[in-house]
């Protein structure tokens, strides 16, 4: 007998691990385990392939997200996070998806196709007008392992954050320098957003990510 607990509004934990409603009936993204109890489909959520679920497992007081949101997520790859958040806003919310990686974009569009609040957008992070058409949105997630990732998530959050949303940022202290400490270089980059966002969350993702960090902040 399976034990689901609502660990956040459309987030489950069914027997200790994380899932989400799948929105797309008998179709799963990335190889992820689904199950159906009393009628309703849940996809199974892989921690050790998705920060967000990492951060959860490693207690996030919050999921930020909610039915109905527009999302911005940065650096979407070939969807593995996305989609578990394009469950959790459900069909009214909309989440464009930036990739500028051709392999992984080609992969994201069939993903998109299925789930239409997916919009998948082939284009460059720190390029923002190439998107501006996607307007005012409820959050920005990035997940570009960049060495500029800061600057990249402050001028997004510049351009499309509605004063009051989140943005969801996972560091890679090995993409900023290999050569320093991790602890330092999330000191560093909480310093800088903390100049245009206020700081809610820091998680270290370790052992789920190694050397990672996930930050959660607000723009005032
Ligand atoms: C760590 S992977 C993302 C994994 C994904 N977020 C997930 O959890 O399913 C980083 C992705 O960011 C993309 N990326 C890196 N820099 C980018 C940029 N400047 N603009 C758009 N995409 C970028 C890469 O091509 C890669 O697919």
């Amino acid at each position: 007998m399976e034990k689901i607990i609502e660990k956040f509004p459309e987030v489950f934990e069914i027997n200790g691990k994380i899932a989400t409603k799948n929105l797309i009936k008998g179709n799963p993204v990335y190889g992820e385990r689904i199950v159906n109890i009393n009628n309703t489909e849940y996809r199974f959520w892989d921690p050790n392939r998705s920060k967000l679920c990492a951060a959860i497992k490693k207690g996030l007081q919050n999921i930020y997200l909610k039915k109905g949101d527009t999302i911005l997520y940065l650096g979407a790859a070939t969807g593995t996070t996305s989609s578990h958040i394009a469950d959790i806003i459900g069909e009214k919310g909309i989440e464009y998806c930036i990739e500028f990686a051709p392999i992984s974009f080609r992969k994201l569009i069939p993903i998109c196709e299925k789930r239409t609040n997916m919009i998948p957008i082939m284009g460059d992070a720190r390029k923002p007008d190439i998107y501006k058409d996607v307007g005012k949105v409820d959050i920005v997630y990035e997940d570009v392992a960049q060495p500029d990732l800061g600057e990249i998530l402050l001028t997004n959050c510049r351009y499309f954050l509605k004063k009051g949303g989140y943005a969801m940022l996972a560091v890679k202290s090995q993409s900023i320098d290999v050569t320093k400490n991790p602890e330092d270089i999330y000191k560093k980059t909480i310093k800088q957003l903390q100049k245009e966002l206020k700081i809610i969350e820091t998680i270290i993702l370790d052992p789920y990510e190694k050397d990672h960090m996930f930050i959660v902040a607000q723009k005032l």
